[in-house]
C-alpha cells in the first residue's frame, strides 16, 4: 500500500491504482528499462496484458496495489473517506485505462517482439548446432592425443614383477613411479647407471616403494642385452610384465656395437633380443604382459628387407625411425601369434604426443628459434611424462585386458595399425631376419592353427 498526503485530506490512505495506460508503462518501465514502443521484452507484456485480463474478468476485480482496507470498505458497502480514491489524480487515471483498441495496438506490438525473439533463439540454436561437433571433435582429439587421461584402472601389481626399459626418463620413468605405486617390483634397464640409480632412488623415495632396482642395458649391444637378461633370468623369480621401452628417434646415421642402424637396433632389435630371452620366465609367470612401445609413425613406416641397416642407400633420420616402429608392430603381432595359449599376451602401443626427451636429435631442441618462440605451442600440444605414461601403466594392468594380444593401441584406445603392420607375410620374414641378426638359434614357433 501506499499512503500519498493530500492537502484536503492529509492522513488518508490512498490506494493507488496500476490499470491505467500511464501506470502500466511505469510497471512495464520498472522491470524492463526498454519503453513500450518494441524493445520490452515480451513476457513482460503478456505478463501485463494477462493480468490486465483477468482483472476485467473477475468480478468485482481489484487492482494488485489496491488497499485493503479499501477492499473491504467497498464490500462493506462502507464510504471511502472524501479526497480518497475519487479524488484528483486517482480519478483522472482511471479515465486513460487502456482501451480496446490500445489493446489490440500493444497485443500487436507483442506478436512482433515474440516473431522476433523466436527468430533470434533459432539462429543461437542454429549455430550452436554448427560448433558442437567441431568443438566435440576438438575436444576428443585433444582428450586422446594431447591428455589422454589417466588410467581407469586402480589395480594393484604387489608380488609382481615389472622389467621396464629405458627407464631413467620420460615416459618410461613415470611409468615406473605409477607401477611402483600400485606395488610392483620394479627392475629398471637403463645404459646410463648414474642416471638410473638417480631414478630409481627417486621413485624409491617418492613411492616408498624400496622394491625398484636399477639394472644395466644398452639396448645398442647384442652383448649387453644377453647379460641383463641373463641377470633376470638368474635372479628373479618372475617376470609378470615387460615394457619394451626405451627408444631412439631421428637421431644422426649411427649405427649399434654390432653394426645395426641406430634405430632399428635400439627401438626394435635390442627389444626382439631381450623379450626372446625373457620368453621362459614371461611364460612361467603366466598371466604375464608384454608391451611393447611403438609409434603413430609406425603408419608412414616401411620395411625395406633389401636394406634393413641403411648400408646402401641414403640415411634419411624420419624414415628409419617410422621403419623401427612399424616393426615393432609387426614384431607385436606375430609374437602373439606364436605365444597364442600361453597366457602370455602382447601389446603394441602409441602413448601420444609426450613432452620427454625423445625430440634431443630434432631441429625443435636444437634451435634457438625452435626452443624459445615454438617450444610454448609445443607445450601447450603434447602432454606431460605422467600423463604420457597413463597408456603403458593401462596395458599393463587393465583387468579388462587379461587374455586380450596381439593389439596396436593409440593412446587407450585399441586401433586398426596401418595395413602394412597387419601383412602375416611381412611379419614372418621380418621375424626369420631378425632372429638370424641378433644371433637366436631356437625361437618360439608359430602355432599350427593360429586364429590370430
Ligand atoms: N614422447 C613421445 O611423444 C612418443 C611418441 C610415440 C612413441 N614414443 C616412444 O616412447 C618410448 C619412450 O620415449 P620417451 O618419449 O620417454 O623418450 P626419452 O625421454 O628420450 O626416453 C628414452 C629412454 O630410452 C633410453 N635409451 C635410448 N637409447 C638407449 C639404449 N641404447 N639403451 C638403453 N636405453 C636407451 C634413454 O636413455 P638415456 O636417457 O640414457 O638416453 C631414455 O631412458 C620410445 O620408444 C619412443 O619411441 C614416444
Amino acid at each position: 500500500m501506499k499512503r500519498k498526503k493530500t492537502p484536503e485530506t492529509p492522513d488518508v490512505c490512498v490506494p493507488v491504482r496500476a490499470t491505467t495506460k500511464k501506470k502500466l508503462k511505469e510497471r512495464v518501465g520498472e522491470r524492463h528499462p526498454e519503453d513500450l514502443t518494441g524493445k520490452k521484452k515480451p513476457e513482460a507484456c503478456e505478463d501485463v496484458l494477462l493480468k490486465k485480463k483477468k482483472r476485467k474478468e473477475k468480478p468485482g476485480h481489484v487492482d494488485d496495489e489496491e488497499s485493503a482496507d479499501v477492499v473491504e470498505s467497498r464490500r462493506s458497502g462502507e464510504l471511502v473517506p472524501a479526497g480518497t480514491e475519487m479524488d484528483g489524480v486517482e480519478d483522472e487515471e482511471e479515465e486513460e485505462e487502456l482501451s480496446p483498441e490500445e489493446m489490440r495496438v500493444l497485443e500487436r506490438k507483442l506478436k512482433k517482439i515474440r516473431k522476433k525473439e523466436e527468430k533470434k533463439k533459432q539462429k543461437e540454436e542454429a549455430k550452436g548446432q554448427k560448433a558442437t561437433p567441431l568443438l566435440h571433435k576438438t575436444d576428443r582429439l585433444y582428450t586422446n592425443h594431447v591428455t589422454g587421461g589417466s588410467c581407469p584402472s586402480k589395480a594393484r601389481i604387489p608380488g609382481k614383477t615389472v622389467v621396464i626399459t629405458g627407464a631413467n626418463t620420460g615416459i618410461g620413468k613415470e611409468t615406473a613411479r605409477e607401477l611402483a605405486r600400485r606395488g610392483g617390483r620394479i627392475i629398471m634397464g637403463c645404459r646410463d647407471m648414474g642416471k638410473c640409480e638417480e631414478a630409481a632412488r627417486e621413485i624409491r623415495g617418492s613411492t616408498l616403494n624400496p622394491h625398484v632396482y636399477a639394472r644395466h642395458v644398452d639396448l645398442a649391444s647384442i652383448k649387453s642385452v644377453r647379460r641383463f637378461a641373463e641377470e633376470i633370468n638368474r635372479e628373479e623369480d618372475r617376470v609378470d610384465i615387460l615394457i619394451n621401452n626405451a627408444g631412439v628417434m631421428r637421431c644422426p646415421p649411427g649405427k649399434t656395437e654390432d653394426g645395426f642402424d641406430m634405430q632399428l637396433g635400439v627401438n626394435y632389435l635390442g627389444h626382439f633380443l631381450l623379450t626372446n630371452l625373457l620368453l621362459d620366465k614371461l611364460r612361467d609367470s603366466a598371466p604375464s604382459r608384454v608391451i611393447n612401445l611403438s609409434s603413430l609413425a609406425h603408419a608412414v613406416g616401411e620395411i625395406d628387407f633389401e636394406d634393413l641397416n641403411w648400408d646402401r642407400k641414403k640415411f634419411n633420420t624420419k624414415k628409419a625411425y617410422c621403419q623401427s616402429k612399424l616393426a615393432v608392430v609387426l614384431f607385436t603381432r606375430e609374437l602373439a601369434r606364436r605365444l597364442e595359449g600361453t597366457r602370455v599376451t602382447v601389446s603394441a602401443l602409441h602413448p601420444g604426443v609426450v613432452a620427454t626427451d625423445l625430440g634431443r636429435h630434432t631441429g625443435m631442441h636444437q634451435s634457438h628459434f625452435s626452443s624459445t618462440v615454438l617450444s610454448p605451442v609445443f607445450f601447450l600440444l603434447t602432454k606431460s611424462p605422467e600423463l604420457g605414461a597413463q597408456p603403458g601403466v593401462y596395458l599393463s594392468v587393465a583387468e579388462e585386458l587379461a587374455g586380450v594380444s596381439g593389439r596396436y593401441y593409440d593412446v587407450m584406445t585399441e586401433k586398426d595399425p596401418a595395413p602394412q603392420a597387419l601383412d602375416r607375410e611381412t611379419a614372418i620374414k621380418l621375424w626369420d631376419i631378425s632372429a638370424s641378426l641378433v644371433g637366436l638359434e631356437t625361437t618360439v614357433s608359430p602355432p599350427s592353427s593360429p586364429s590370430l
